[in-house]
């Protein structure tokens, strides 16, 4: 079985940090529990470019269970868990092509080796698979039945590959789900990345200024979280609806050239282009601390922060690099603009990851149930899928909810009683 990976002595580190996560998804487990009966994803090959770590090792444990076969890259070249790696290639049997801090060579090289397994299914996070699979492998294409999407920039592309006509095979986009992007955007990227930040600065977040940079699902939960923590939010977006959402949830909104002369802490989640640059950097105070956790690293822009900076630049901690600009002010940038979450810190944490991996291990089943008779475009996860992972999750929770009586349940769907 082949692999490339950091170290396999961190097996056994990876091993256990896998269990303990384990016990944190419950959903999941059920759904593996049921796949080792039933089988349903026998004699499939899976092609998964998903962050590797100890949460996605349970996810290609179940897919395995259910009868798959995986060969796995990493979706970010930062966001790889090695001692995970490790484990996931020594102890579980995977095809792994993963090292945290790869190059962009060996990145798109370990995506290569995955996709020389000839796949039928592919579950991507990002969409650089399945676009690598179109501009590059076409004439592999025609292999693929099908393929799921984790990640709203993943289903954005997606989206404007379907609007092109170049999407050849029918895909999931779980992001859409309400168990996936409700809970995983809001609450996982709202904690994770304010934990990325602090395990990479120790700063503390009380009295701060927290520019946040979107206030999609992600921006709320960053947004509310650092509130939580004593910060005073400052929001920016492109977006009246949600801008006005941000006001109306009680945080400032101001254009960010604005709110570059005031933050401390700079935190992007836009999933577009140069939301920090050239204009912002100049006016920042000196210290400002800048992450972004878009799927991305594309939101700060770190080639017009290092011209300005004339080589003025070094790593003042593990994952902190220094950028001085103009007179001297210091302008310090959290894993090289990459997702700050996964790169810093662990990324998600289970519990959350749970709800979106049930949705992948789900999806995965019902799309092969329907080979053959799909389209070549983005698919909604089916409601009842959906459904069914809250109703299971809140089971594993222990919280029970209340019941229509026949009488609620004449009543929503009568119109002729009124006033
Ligand atoms: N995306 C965000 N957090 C993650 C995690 N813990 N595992 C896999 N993908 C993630």
């Amino acid at each position: 079985m082949s692999h490339d990976i950091a170290d396999a002595g961190l097996a056994e580190l990876g091993q256990k940090r896998i269990a303990w996560a384990d016990t944190h998804m419950p959903v999941l487990a059920s759904i593996r529990e049921r796949f080792a009966k039933e089988r349903p994803l026998e004699g499939v090959t899976v092609a998964a470019c998903l962050h590797i770590t100890t949460e996605t090792a349970n996810l290609l444990k179940t897919l395995v269970a259910g009868g798959a076969s995986v060969a796995a890259c990493a979706s970010n070249p930062l966001s790889t868990q090695d001692d995970v790696a490790a484990a996931l290639a020594l102890e579980e049997g995977i095809e792994i092509y993963a090292i945290k801090g790869e190059d962009t060579e060996t990145y798109y090289r370990h995506m290569d080796a995955v996709l020389d397994r000839h796949p039928q299914l592919t579950m991507d996070d990002g969409c650089d698979l399945v676009s690598r699979l179109h501009q590059s492998r076409a004439a592999q294409v025609p292999e693929v039945l099908a393929g799921t999407e984790e990640t709203t920039t993943g289903v954005i592309r997606l989206r404007a590959m379907q609007a092109d006509g170049a999407l050849r095979f029918p895909i999931v986009a779980v992001n859409d789900a309400n168990t996936k992007h409700m809970f995983d955007n809001r609450y996982g990227t709202g904690q994770s990345t304010l934990d990325g930040i602090v395990r990479a600065t120790n700063v503390l977040l009380a009295g701060k200024v927290i520019v946040v940079a979107g206030y999609g699902y992600c921006g709320k939960g960053v947004s509310s979280r650092a509130k939580g923590m004593g910060a005073q939010v400052v929001v920016t977006e492109v977006d009246p609806l949600r801008a006005l959402e941000a006001v109306m949830d009680g945080f400032r909104v101001e254009p960010m050239i604005d709110a570059a002369r005031e933050g401390d802490i700079f935190i992007t989640v836009t999933g577009d282009r140069d939301v920090l640059r050239a204009e912002h950097f100049q006016v920042m105070k000196d210290g400002a601390i800048l992450a972004n956790s878009g799927h991305f690293d594309i939101e700060i822009d770190l080639p017009a922060l290092a011209a300005l900076a004339e080589g003025r630049r070094r790593e003042v901690r593990p994952f902190v690099e220094e950028f001085v600009v103009g007179e001297g002010r210091r302008v310090l940038v959290v894993a090289e603009g990459r997702l700050v979450n996964l790169g810093a810190a662990e990324g998600h944490p289970a519990a959350v990851m749970d709800m979106s991996f049930a949705n992948q291990a789900l999806c995965a089943e019902w799309v092969l149930a329907q080979r053959g008779s799909l389209e070549p475009r983005v698919y909604d996860v089916p409601a009842d899928i959906d459904t069914e992972i809250a109703r299971v999750k809140l089971e594993t929770l222990g919280i029970q909810i209340d019941v229509l009586t026949p009488e609620q349940a004449e009543y929503l769907s009568s119109w002729t009683v009124g006033t």
